[in-house]
């Protein structure tokens, strides 16, 4: 099968990329602007292979976007090109509107166009993944889970450009019949992500002996899934899962945010040793102002896709959180420069008046 990937060189998906050249016998085309979130070195271990192509293309832009799919003629896409940060979307919507709004659509666009010109069979074996996120469901109270039914009611920027994208492929499916599947993640983490998630930034600043900023009380909770069995999980979709079908991805693996600040910080004392001073790590952590509109708690109810599809996590938080923070202490070379050079961990997302917003 040929992919068409947008976003491969991404968080998530690199991984995809990594997982589909390693393990499948699929070849792919990774499509991506390569926004500040972007590192090609993510792509090292597959940029040679024949089954791997990289172009440098914006998805809001329409003619690129036809050429890709005259070009590559894929079999399928999968849809990850985005801003993904929320404390950014809040500092600055319009990037989140024009890449996650207008170019999902602008996609959608040219897929269809390609999608109509193919024979019946190609027709009905094609697929369009679109990946989006739980934040789409708003935010959930002490107990529930999100299901691939609950409503939705995005809260910030990002979760609602996320929302419109959503409605989009759907539509792309009702009124096309375009075979488009939604899926709904919850929080990834694992090897090469951007150091500005809360794990990646944490566990960077808590080596560099700055403060950890919590927000609020630290009481939030995520659900939080390995990226690796993410990427597992959208290929399990790819090969099995049903057009028109939403599935929601997590990782049976609900923690508060403190308590992932603390584990990463254990787990560096006992690795690295305590901070020069003699103190652990803990004592970086600081309390600070809360996020604007600050989504109380996620969790997602993964039995669809588990009982339709047969997928469900390998990774517990316990053994992904050591994979992670192992990679990052192996891997310096490949985040020291990021926070050299693009975002050196300075809070965002406190509503500072932007002219580009
Ligand atoms: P990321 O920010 O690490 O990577 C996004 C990639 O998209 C980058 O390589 C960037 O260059 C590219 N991109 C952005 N705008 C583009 C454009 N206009 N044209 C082409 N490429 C563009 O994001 P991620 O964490 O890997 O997330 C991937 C997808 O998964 C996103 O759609 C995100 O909303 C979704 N998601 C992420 C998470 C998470 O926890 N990271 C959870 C749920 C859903
Ligand atoms: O749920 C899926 C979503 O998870 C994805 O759609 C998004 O792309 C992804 O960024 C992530 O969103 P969150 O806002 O949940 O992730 P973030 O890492 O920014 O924050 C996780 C939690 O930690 C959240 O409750 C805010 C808090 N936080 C975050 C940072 C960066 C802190 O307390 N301190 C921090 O410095």
């Amino acid at each position: 099968m040929k992919i068409l990937v947008t976003g491969g060189a991404g968080f998530i998906g690199s991984a995809l990329c990594r997982l589909l050249i390693a393990e499948t016998p699929h070849s792919v085309v990774n499509v991506d602007k390569l926004t500040y979130a972007a590192n090609l070195a993510s792509l090292k271990p597959i940029e040679h292979d024949a089954r791997y192509a990289f172009e440098q293309k914006d998805i809001c832009d329409a003619a690129a976007m036809e050429a890709m799919f005259k070009k590559y003629m894929p079999d399928a896409v999968i849809h990850l090109a985005a801003e993904s940060h929320v404390d950014r979307s809040i500092d600055g919507p319009g990037a989140f509107i024009q890449s996650n709004v207008v170019g999902t659509f602008t996609l959608l666009n040219a897929a269809r166009h390609y999608w109509q010109a193919l024979d019946a069979s190609a027709r009905a074996a094609f697929r369009f993944i679109n990946v989006s996120t739980d934040e789409v469901y708003g935010s959930l109270g002490a107990v529930g889970l999100f299901s691939e039914t609950t409503p939705y009611q995005p809260n910030s920027p990002y979760s609602a450009s996320k929302a419109a994208a959503d409605h989009l492929a759907r539509a792309w499916f009702h009124t096309y019949h375009m075979p488009v599947v939604t899926t709904n993640c919850s929080n990834n983490y694992g090897l090469c992500q951007f150091p500005e998630k809360l794990i990646p930034l944490t566990l960077t600043n808590a080596l560099e002996g700055k403060p950890l900023a919590v927000y609020g009380t630290g009481e939030n909770i995520r659900d939080w899934l390995f990226v690796e069995d993410h990427a597992r999980a959208l290929l399990t979709v790819l090969e099995k899962g049903k057009a028109g079908e939403v599935y929601n991805i997590g990782g049976n693996s609900e923690q508060r945010n403190i308590d992932v600040v603390k584990k990463i910080c254990s787990y560096l004392d006992k690795k690295v040793g305590l901070l020069p001073s003699g103190q652990p790590r803990e004592s970086l952590i600081t309390f600070v102002t809360d996020r604007p509109g600050h989504d109380q708690r996620y969790a997602i109810d993964a039995s669809k896709i588990k009982n339709e599809l047969g997928w469900s996590p390998s990774e517990t938080f316990e053994t992904g959180l050591a994979q992670t923070i192992d990679w990052y202490l192996a891997n310096e070379a490949w985040w020291q420069p990021l926070r050299a050079q693009n975002y050196s961990g300075e809070r965002l997302g406190l509503n500072a008046q932007k002219a580009s917003a």
